[in-house]
């Protein structure tokens, strides 16, 4: 039910009090086209609704529009007098209605909105509009207008279950004791250690101050992982989480990799155990995804219908199902005796490619997998030697999903003092890092994390095949659109 947010603008009406014909400035209330289609009939009261039109149906005796303003699937069905026709009245215009809401015929939904008055607000010429009534457009052709693409029913359904991950997932921490912590988008530390770095510069900082230092004395980038600066707050909070922009350079234009995208990420202290990383793991995706199946059930049955027929049942799967968890050598021995042949011939020491990592989940019934103890030197410097040979592997995990291949990375982080210093100076990084030498002097607890890609969650729970589909602006090489 809605809460009327009542108008200044006011509608004249018969004084009811003063039993008289003076006439006083009644209310009208505004609702959302949501607020209107939970709302029960309200014959006698006008209401006033403003969205976009998405169609118009013109009969001799009576005027359809159907009228969406972003906060439901479903449209408002308006029902209009024909004097009410407006010639700007189209396919994409923006108009305000007022009127009152009456019992529907219609099966779809049980009110319709009688109206009063139709004002058109904004145009839309419907020659030169990119999407077409009732057209279902391919994604690839949606996709070439990022600044139009939200008045389409896939992508504003997108962005509404966007939203809504993004308030399950800060429910979940909340819930489970993690501290929210804002990680900083500018850094001067490359945590993964790929090189994949943008660079920040100032312009014209230069000329104005006549020194070519840069802004910052040292060289800064775009962060690629809030993990280090969630390392310095779990030395003090034991449960600490971080959710925002990631960036990285990566040339990639594969489908699903960005180079602006979102990452969740968790850290965790007074923890030897990578099964206690993984229970939070699983946890997160199952909340997150159990929130969208009750709160978004229109939305991911519309995905299930028009973008990946049976998503439903899968995200019904995932939620219910246990997760597998193999190691590392397993996963490349189930891969060597499968009879597939992969375009990249899998190794023991070699990064597993998307397609070993959707051949294990296929292989492990379309549930997601777990697998850990990733070969040493793959990991970055901050993965925990397991210490079962020399450096042979790191107490790493990767979470493979349905669909999408790799959806978290994670690790206990290496917090004993001599190991972590000989791998700095391996990696002739000693200098750079001695802040984070500095954290294991000072107190310092066992203790690791993990980061999920929220595009690719998103991808996961909603079937869709490209990220680029799955974000508001995608940016990826040679695309900066807006
Ligand atoms: O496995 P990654 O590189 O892990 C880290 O960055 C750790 N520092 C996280 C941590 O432990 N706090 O990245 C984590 C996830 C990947 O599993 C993937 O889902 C996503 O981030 N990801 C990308 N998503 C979209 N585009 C890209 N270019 C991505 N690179 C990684």
């Amino acid at each position: 039910m809605f809460s009327p947010r009542k108008l200044a603008v006011a509608l004249p009406g018969l004084c009811r009090w003063h039993r008289c014909h003076v006439r006083h400035l009644r209310p009208v209330s505004k609702l959302s086209v949501r607020e209107a289609l939970a709302s029960a009939e309200t014959p006698s009261e006008e209401i006033r609704v403003q969205g976009w039109v998405r169609s118009v149906r013109s009969q001799k005796e009576v005027l359809f529009l159907h009228v969406s303003d972003g906060s439901s699937l479903e449209g408002l069905q308006i029902v209009a007098e024909p004097h009410l026709k407006n010639s700007a009245l189209s396919f994409g215009s923006s108009v305000e209605v007022t009127g009152s809401l009456v019992r529907s015929l219609h099966k779809k939904q049980s009110v319709e909105l009688k109206a009063s008055d139709v004002k058109v607000i904004g145009r839309c010429d419907s020659h030169e509009f990119p999407f077409k009534l009732k057209e279902r457009h391919p994604p690839e052709y949606v996709r070439q207008f990022p600044h139009l693409r939200c008045r389409t029913k896939t992508f504003s359904s997108l962005l509404r279950v966007r939203g809504a991950a993004t308030s399950a997932v800060h429910d979940f921490f909340q819930t489970n004791g993690f501290l929210h912590i804002h990680t900083p988008v500018i850094t001067s530390n490359d945590c993964e250690g790929a090189g994949e770095l943008f660079k920040v510069e100032a312009t014209h900082w230069d000329r104005g101050s006549g020194d070519d230092a840069g802004f910052f004395d040292v060289p800064a980038f775009l962060t690629v992982s809030g993990q280090l600066h969630l390392e310095v707050m779990s030395g003090g909070f034991s449960r600490v989480f971080t959710f925002g922009p990631t960036f990285r350079a990566e040339n990639s234009q594969s489908r699903r990799h960005l180079a602006e995208f979102y990452m969740v990420e968790a850290e965790i202290s007074f923890t030897e155990s990578l099964e206690d990383i993984m229970q939070v793991m699983e946890n997160l995706f199952k909340s997150t995804t159990s929130a969208l199946l009750s709160q978004c059930p229109e939305e991911i049955e519309f995905f299930s219908k028009y973008v990946s027929p049976g998503q439903t049942d899968r995200l019904d799967k995932l939620v219910t199902s246990d997760f597998v968890t193999m190691t590392y050598t397993e996963a490349v021995e189930v891969l060597k005796r499968s009879q597939k042949l992969f375009r990249y011939k899998p190794e023991w020491g070699c990064d597993l490619q998307t397609e070993h990592e959707k051949f294990l989940v296929n292989h492990c019934g379309d549930v997601p997998v777990f697998v850990i103890d990733y070969p040493y030197d793959l990991k970055p410097f901050y993965a925990r030697d397991n210490e079962d040979g020399p450096q042979r592997t790191a107490a790493a995990v990767d979470l493979l999903v349905p669909g999408v291949g790799e959806l978290f990375g994670g690790s206990l982080r290496e917090e004993r003092m001599d190991r972590l210093q000989s791998r700095l100076e391996t990696l002739g990084l000693r200098d750079t890092y001695q802040w984070y030498l500095d954290i294991r002097k000072f107190g310092s607890v066992p203790h690791g994390g993990f980061g999920m890609g929220f595009e690719r969650y998103l991808q996961c729970v909603l079937g869709v095949e490209n990220i680029k589909d799955v974000i508001p602006f995608p940016r990826f090489p040679h695309s900066c659109l807006l």
